[in-house]
């Protein structure tokens, strides 16, 4: 039992799951050449837009022949801009296992009305997989942010499929290995793993989804933001960086830092190895700590970047109550922000292990997680 505090703290208390924590070479002066004042449609504005899709390309080994398009209202925008143009037009299939995938239920179902097949699964689970029919448009999340629960890989998702694949992959692009072949559309945003600004939308699009957006008109009507095509034809300029409406070119300078900051550490396989060793830290203190464990029950489908654990513990009282008070004990000694589990989660903790966080940090944390339970056991 420890009841002394731990001698040292993270250097970084910043473990939340979005905004993440900027990149560690991170400073406000790094941002000096975006083109403040300047339109976005002017050459200066217009560059650093089509530098931020050529380098969202090359880390992330996006196809040449994939659109990726800076989009409105961040990761949703993004998410409801691909079911708003593309669903209905065959059977729909949902998968969720935590509330983002549940949010993108309630709008297939609730606003869209489409008869969608839904399959749910509870916190820490997955659905199961091997049940899904690929002639039916797929909508999932990679990464489950508030559950910490993803799919393992792609193997599941059907080369040959019929329907089309839309991923939220907001949680697990630059941290994980997406298969560009299996995935048809493709979000994310710059808050989360590349501790970027929130915003805009990241929406890539396989050459599949393009000829859907080009032979398929809703049944509904579409806001001008939603709106990727004119005249039966993909609007181009978007994916070129000619966005709908006016970015934040502050934002954008931010982004293109990060991925400097990205190339600087070895691309995709280098965040992807300070993900896994972050997340491999906390995996260590659960597996030699019996009183917390993985909310994932699965080993192969735990993340490596939204790390929820649980309190195994007989003597704790109150779950919530004590997941709470443990987090408020972490916060008010400066050691970890942000890092209670989400507000629809069960309880517990929710550590961020993205490629921007050092792994230095995480080890500093671990022996206060260690200190906070033993003295919210002795206080309640
Ligand atoms: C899986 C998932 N989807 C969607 C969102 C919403 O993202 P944004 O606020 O960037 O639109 C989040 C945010 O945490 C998320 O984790």
């Amino acid at each position: 039992m420890v009841t002394d505090q731990p001698a040292a703290r993270p250097a970084n208390p910043r473990f939340s799951s979005g905004p993440c924590a900027k990149n560690p070479a991170f400073s406000l002066d790094k941002l000096a050449d975006a083109p403040l004042g300047r339109s976005h449609r002017a050459a200066v504005g217009k560059e650093k837009l089509l530098a931020a899709i050529e380098g969202t390309r090359e880390i992330l080994g996006i196809p040449a022949d994939y659109r990726i398009g800076i989009v409105p209202a961040s990761d949703t925008g993004a998410v409801e801009m691909a079911m708003w143009s593309m669903l209905g037009a065959r059977g729909v299939e949902m998968l969720a296992w935590e509330s983002f995938g549940a949010g993108w239920v309630t709008d297939v179902a609730k606003q869209l009305k489409l008869d969608a097949v839904v399959k749910t699964a509870d916190y820490g689970q997955l659905p199961d997989l091997a049940s899904v029919d690929f002639a039916n448009d797929v909508v999932f999340t990679w990464n489950g942010t508030t559950s910490g629960v993803r799919v393992p890989n792609g193997d599941w998702i059907a080369a040959d499929r019929e329907g089309l694949t839309i991923c939220d992959a907001t949680s697990a692009a630059f941290a994980m290995d997406l298969p560009w072949d299996k995935l048809d559309v493709t979000t994310f945003s710059w808050q989360k793993v590349l501790g970027g600004e929130a915003a805009h939308g990241m929406l890539i699009l396989s050459p599949r989804a393009v000829e859907r957006l080009e032979s398929y008109t809703p049944a509904w009507p579409l806001p001008k933001i939603f709106r990727l095509t004119k005249g039966g034809k993909l609007i181009e300029g978007i994916f070129k960086g000619e966005t709908i409406n006016t970015p934040s070119m502050l934002a954008v300078e931010d982004y293109l830092v990060a991925l400097d900051w990205a190339r600087s550490v070895g691309g995709l396989e280098g965040l992807i190895a300070r993900a896994d060793a972050n997340a491999q830290a906390v995996f260590d203190f659960c597996d030699t700590h019996d009183w917390i464990a993985n909310l994932a029950d699965n080993p192969a489908t735990r993340s490596n970047t939204s790390v929820c654990v649980k309190f195994t513990d007989d003597r704790i009282k109150d779950g919530a109550a004590f997941a709470k008070a443990v987090a408020k004990r972490l916060e008010a000694e400066g050691v970890a922000h942000d890092i209670g589990a989400y507000r629809d989660a069960p309880a517990g903790l929710r550590i961020w292990c993205g490629g921007t966080v050092e792994t230095a940090d995480v080890q500093a944390l671990l022996p206060w997680l260690d200190w906070a339970f033993n003295a919210e056991i002795a206080a309640q």
